[in-house]
């Protein structure tokens, strides 16, 4: 099929489709475990020439079931380009490493992902990148944060665990005014959810290890691209100057699982979506519930937005019990819910974010991000709601 028409394609067709292996006319990609590529003549010259993606050199600078994640990345998030690393982690620290310099300041929101908010907050201080935190909701906020050196604006579309959704026509806007990247992590939704690059974001990034690859059994990143504002050929900078020399490339096995993975991305964030809504509603009517969010309940706060750019809502919610005791007594009593770190898989997972994920982070800094002891955030699986609604129901009448 001619590029252009798979990129026609609708959402479920680009997810499933790639052409048949060149080689063997396998209709499933084959896996090249290798570190390393034979040079001929004409290799040779290719690299000496710059073109060095078109050729395979040595695994950390890529290899060819990367490049067939990236191309497939490509195709569901509507990007110009993409690059794919070890971890979502790996694909935020060369992003930000890859954009700024010392001396640039970041205007980030409270509430980001654990490692995420660390890594501003303490480690790129130590290269003299500064971050200023706010609530992204509030525009002024943003808008009053920016600095002359500000250089990215940084969120995520469904922010962990908070399920704070962010306005990006209204935070693109303020960017682009100044020139500002625009960078949005959306693993917490995946490109089924919403694509942020179609709203004028300009960089994605997607912790691959959650809904991208499903399974809970592959680790991996991606970084997605469609700018206005960076040069065409940004992705291919960062590749040779940040994630080659930081040594983070996606490994041959994983990007294979992970191409795997998106084949039935659709199939399982439909189902999943539909899961959390009903638990949404559940937790709303339940004694013992002091609070849901979930982008798709009308009392969350940004319920019109979500609407908006997300009618599915994704299949990640966030409710409170009254301490973290009873939050631990819950999640400890599941029996079909899993009570385990990550999120995204078949499986439907539970966790305590402020006493598991942002253990390392103060309290008085977990309370800015909306972050209390006794929430309980929960990814849904491919279980039977009504199963799990069970489960939940004999888990809560245990506090
Ligand atoms: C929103 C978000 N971004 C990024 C990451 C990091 O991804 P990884 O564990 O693949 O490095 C996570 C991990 O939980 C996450 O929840």
């Amino acid at each position: 099929m001619k590029e252009e028409k798979r990129k026609n394609l609708n959402f479920d067709s680009r997810a499933v489709y790639y052409a048949p292996d060149e080689g063997s006319s396998s209709i499933g990609a084959p896996i090249f475990m290798s570190s390393s590529f034979h040079y001929g003549a004409e290799v040779y010259k290719k690299v000496v020439d710059g073109e060095r993606k078109s050729v395979n050199i040595y695994g950390r600078c890529g290899n060819p079931n990367e490049y067939q994640f990236e191309e497939q990345m490509m195709m569901i998030e509507g990007a110009d380009a993409c690059l794919a690393t070890a971890s979502g982690m790996a694909a935020i620290s060369v992003t930000l490493f890859g954009l700024l310099k010392s001396g640039d300041h970041i205007v980030c929101d409270w509430t980001t992902y654990s490692s995420t908010h660390e890594m501003l907050d303490h480690r790129l201080t130590d290269y003299g990148i500064t971050t200023t935190f706010v609530d992204t909701a509030d525009l002024d906020a943003v808008r009053n944060a920016i600095q002359e050196n500000t250089k990215v604006l940084y969120f995520e579309s469904i922010a962990n665990p908070s399920m704070k959704v962010p306005d990006f026509d209204g935070l693109v806007a303020i960017a682009h005014e100044k020139s500002i990247v625009v960078v949005c992590d959306n693993t917490f939704a995946s490109p089924y959810v919403v694509r942020p690059l179609e709203w004028g974001v300009d960089i994605v990034i997607e912790s691959a290890t959650k809904f991208i690859g499903g399974h809970n059994d592959a680790l991996g990143g991606v970084i997605a691209m469609k700018s206005s504002i960076l040069p065409a050929d940004f992705m291919e900078q960062i590749r040779w100057n940040t994630m080659v020399k930081w040594g983070s490339p996606l490994s041959p096995f994983n990007a294979w699982v992970l191409l795997r993975g998106i084949q039935t991305l659709s199939v399982r964030l439909e189902r999943q979506c539909q899961t959390a809504m009903k638990l949404a509603k559940y937790f709303s009517k339940h004694p013992k519930v002091k609070s849901v969010w979930y982008p798709g309940l009308e009392n969350h706060p940004q319920h019109a937005l979500a609407k908006k750019q997300m009618p599915k809502y994704g299949g990640m919610l966030t409710f409170e019990v009254s301490d973290g005791d009873k939050a631990l007594t819950v999640l400890d009593s599941l029996e079909l819910a899993c009570f385990a770190a990550s999120l995204g898989g078949v499986r439907t997972t539970t966790q305590i974010p402020a006493t598991m994920a942002f253990l390392d982070i103060p309290e008085e800094e977990r309370q800015e991000m909306g972050i209390y002891r006794g929430m309980i955030r929960v990814s849904t699986g491919l279980e039977d709601a009504d199963d799990l609604i069970a489960d939940f129901e004999s888990a809560l009448a245990l506090v």
